[in-house]
C-alpha cells in the first residue's frame, strides 16, 4: 500500500571519496511522518549518508528508493523533484538575494499538489524572518541564515526535510527556536532526518534515532530505546 511505502529506502550503502571508504553498507528508512535523529562524532559520515541520499554523493554499491524508485545515481534536482528537501551544513542561501526574494523563489507545490506551507506560513512560524524581509541573506546572523535556509525548504513542501548540523554554531535562545520549528514541522506531518551533536535535543522531537561509528550503523532506535542506555551516548557519542 502507498501509505505505508517508505519515502526513502536505502540499503547497503558504499561510498567512497577516492580510495577513502566511508559508508560501509549503511541501511537507512525513512517512514511517512517520520522524525529521525541522526548522530555520530565528527567525520563518521553523516553528511556523506545525506549526500548519498540526495544524489550528491554517488554511492558504488547499495540502493536508494524514494518512494519506491530506485534513484541511486540519479542527480539531485530529480531527487528534490520527488518532495526531499535538503538543508547543508553550514547553510547555502543566496546572500545577494532579500529574505522575501529567496522564500519566494523556492516556492512550489508539494509531490501530492500540497500547498500547505506558503508564504504566510512560514513567516508566522518564523517571526524573526518577517521583522527582516527586505534585508539581504548576507546581512541575517547566522541563525537567522539557518531559519532562513529552513524556511525555503519549507516553501517546496516536501514530504522528507533533511537537516545537516541543524544548530551548529547557533547561540542557545536560537537554537531553542530552530528546535521550536523541528517540533512545529514534524507536528505538521513532515517527515524530518536531523543530524545534530545535542542529543537530548535531538530525541525530544525525534521518533527514531540512528548513530553511525565508522560509516556504520551501530545503533537503531527509539528516542525512549536511546535514552535508557545512557551508555551507549558515552561510547558512540562522548557525552
Ligand atoms: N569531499 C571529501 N573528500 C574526501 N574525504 C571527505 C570528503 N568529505 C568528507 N570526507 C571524509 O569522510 C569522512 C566522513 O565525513 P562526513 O562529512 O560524512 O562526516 P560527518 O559525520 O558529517 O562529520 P561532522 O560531524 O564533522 O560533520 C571524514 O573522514 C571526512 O574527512
Ligand atoms: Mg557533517
Amino acid at each position: 500500500m502507498a501509505s505505508d511505502q517508505a519515502l526513502i529506502e536505502a540499503r547497503g550503502l558504499q561510498t567512497y571519496y577516492g580510495a577513502s571508504h566511508i559508508l560501509r553498507g549503511i541501511d537507512f528508512t525513512v517512514g511517512r511522518g517520520e522524525t529521525i535523529g541522526l548522530m555520530g562524532r565528527n567525520g563518521m559520515g553523516k553528511s556523506t549518508l545525506l549526500k548519498s541520499l540526495m544524489g550528491l554523493v554517488k554511492p558504488r554499491a547499495g540502493s536508494v528508493k524514494i518512494m519506491g524508485r530506485e534513484m541511486m545515481g540519479r542527480p539531485p534536482y530529480e531527487i528534490a523533484q520527488l518532495g526531499i528537501a535538503y538543508v547543508p551544513e553550514g547553510r547555502g542561501i543566496f546572500g545577494n538575494l532579500s529574505v522575501v526574494e529567496n522564500l519566494v523563489m523556492a516556492a512550489r507545490p508539494g509531490t501530492r499538489g500540497q500547498r500547505d506551507w506558503t508564504y504566510d506560513r512560514v513567516l508566522e512560524t518564523f517571526p524573526r524572518l518577517k521583522e527582516r524581509l527586505g534585508h539581504g541573506g548576507q546581512q541575517l546572523s547566522g541563525g537567522e541564515q539557518q531559519m532562513l535556509t529552513i524556511g525555503r525548504a519549507l516553501m517546496t513542501n516536501p514530504d522528507v526535510l533533511i537537516l545537516d548540523e541543524a544548530t551548529e554554531g547557533l547561540a542557545p535562545l536560537i537554537a531553542r527556536e530552530i528546535w521550536r520549528i523541528c517540533g512545529v514541522i514534524r507536528e505538521t506531518g513532515i517527515s524530518s532526518v536531523i543530524v545534530d551533536k545535542n542529543w537530548k535535543h535531538v530525541t525530544q522531537v525525534t521518533d527514531r534515532n540512528v548513530i553511525l561509528v565508522k560509516g556504520e550503523v551501530v545503533f537503531a532506535g527509539t528516542s525512549d530505546e536511546l535514552r535508557a542506555q545512557p551508555q551507549l551516548l558515552d561510547q558512540y557519542l562522548g557525552v
